[in-house]
Parts: C-alpha cells; sequence; structure tokens
C-alpha cells in the first residue's frame, strides 16, 4: 500500500465530505505563499477536529501550535457565539500570516494569537487562573509535548478532551533508541499517560495526504489542580 493511495483516498474524501471551502483554501495559499511549511493537518483531519469539538459542545479551545491558522480555523469554526480559542505560536511571521487567516474566515472576534514560546505562553495562561479549557490541541515542537501536556492537565477540568498531534511519525515512537527528539518526547509522553490514572487515552494510527502518523486523545477524568493529599 503505497503514500499515493493514501493521498488519493485523502482526496476522494474531501471532494465527498468536505468540498470546496474558499477561506480554508486561501488560509493553505497564502501559508505557502509566505513560505509556512505544508505541515498543516489534513482536512479530514481538521474536520475530525471540529467534530471532535461540536460533538464535546467546547465553549474554551486551547491550541498549541498556531502555524498559518488552519487547524485554527477548522476548531474555531465549531464554538458557539461566546466561544473561545487562544492559539500558541512561537513565530511572529506565522502568526501574523495566521491572524490575516483567521481574520478572513471571520473568527477574529472570538480567536486570540499569543506569540512567544509556548512554555512561557501556558504559565502566562495557568498563572491566570482563567476557566478550565473543554478542548486541547497539542500540536507545537514534538519534543516539548510532556511539558505542555503536563500544563495543559493544570488547566483542564474532568471531562476536558486534549488531542495530540504526530505522536506516531512513520512508527518510530516505538523505536526507543531513536536520536529524534520529537520521538522521545512522544514516548515520554505515552510514559506519562500509562502512569496517570487520572486521565484515559488512546492512540490511533492514521494515513493519508500527510504520510503515516498518528494521534493520541486523552479524556481528562480528574484534573491535576488539586489540594493537598488530593
Ligand atoms: N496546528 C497547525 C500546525 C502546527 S505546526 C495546523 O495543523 O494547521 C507546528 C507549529 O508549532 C509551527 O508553526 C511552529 O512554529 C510552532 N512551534 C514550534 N515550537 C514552538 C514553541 N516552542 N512554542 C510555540 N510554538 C512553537
Ligand atoms: C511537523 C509538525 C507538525 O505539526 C506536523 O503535523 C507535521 C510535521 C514538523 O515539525 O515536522
Ligand atoms: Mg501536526
Amino acid at each position: 500500500m503505497s503514500e499515493r493511495v493514501w493521498s488519493d483516498v485523502d482526496s476522494y474524501i474531501d471532494e465527498r465530505l468536505i468540498g470546496p471551502d474558499p477561506v480554508l483554501q486561501a488560509a493553505l495559499r497564502d501559508s505557502a505563499a509566505a513560505g509556512l511549511p505544508s505541515i498543516a493537518v489534513t482536512a479530514a483531519q481538521g474536520k475530525m477536529l471540529h467534530l471532535l469539538a461540536r460533538i464535546h459542545g467546547a465553549r474554551r479551545i486551547l491550541e498549541v501550535g498556531t502555524l498559518g491558522g488552519y487547524s485554527t480555523i477548522w476548531l474555531g469554526r465549531a464554538l458557539p457565539p461566546d466561544g473561545r480559542l487562544i492559539t500558541l505560536e512561537l513565530n511572529p511571521a506565522y502568526a501574523q500570516v495566521a491572524s490575516v487567516n483567521i481574520d478572513r474566515a471571520a473568527l477574529g472576534g472570538s480567536v486570540e494569537v499569543i506569540v512567544g514560546p509556548a512554555g512561557e505562553s501556558l504559565r502566562g495562561l495557568l498563572a491566570g487562573d482563567a476557566e478550565p479549557f473543554d478542548l486541547v490541541f497539542i500540536d507545537a515542537d514534538k519534543k516539548s509535548t510532556p511539558e505542555y501536556f503536563a500544563i495543559a492537565l493544570e488547566m483542564s477540568r474532568p471531562g476536558t478532551v486534549i488531542v495530540v498531534d504526530n505522536v506516531v511519525r512513520d512508527g518510530a515512537l516505538i523505536d526507543a533508541d531513536s536520536s529524534d527528539s520529537g520521538v522521545q518526547g512522544m514516548r515520554v509522553f505515552h510514559d506519562l499517560l500509562a502512569g496517570d490514572a487520572r486521565v484515559s487515552a488512546t492512540t490511533i494510527q492514521t494515513v493519508g495526504g500527510k504520510g503515516y502518523d498518528g494521534f493520541t486523545l486523552v479524556l481528562v477524568d480528574q484534573p491535576a489542580r488539586t489540594g493537598p493529599g488530593g
């Protein structure tokens, strides 16, 4: 089974279930024109994130890793009128492209792009003691996934859903000796999940237009912010 077939099936899914979407297409076009890497989620994956957010009735969404705002738009479109999405991006030039794309999607009023290293931004949000998030999508530098997940847990409530992208990486996930810090990050992340009774999780392998990878779906049963002895 070749990558060609995976891409062709993604095209079929796009045609049947997603259809032309000028706003999303413009977001990808302008991201490419500005030199951003072509590493956004696929349309089928974006729609899955969108459906998850709607199924969950998510009012507060946190995204780590904005790029050009493609996944941001899919998630932002799932928000109710009073909903909010905060998305974190290290690269100011990427964040600028994303802001234009998000405005074109008429989501400027509900989406906030915070520029800077996500670890710092997350600690700022945590210190701000904001309401917990209903859904978190972690999709930034892969080596820092365990750190981002730990802080996301602290900003969770029972029932918060956390989705983590790019966890399988062509199967490298099972290579204990991998020299790739991103792969090691995803292995540490799985070790965290395995040892944490407060969460329920599974990882799903995927193929498609972006190759062979996968995502982890986490349900928070009990948040990290517990009292002494809790
Ligand atoms: N979620 C996007 C893709 C994100 S790609 C989509 O599917 O459309 C990963 C992004 O994480 C890149 O834009 C990269 O600049 C950003 N990133 C990398 N390291 C980061 C860090 N330390 N803090 C915040 N963002 C970071
Ligand atoms: C990379 C990052 C992503 O979020 C992704 O979906 C694919 C690749 C990367 O940094 O290579
Ligand atoms: Mg990704």
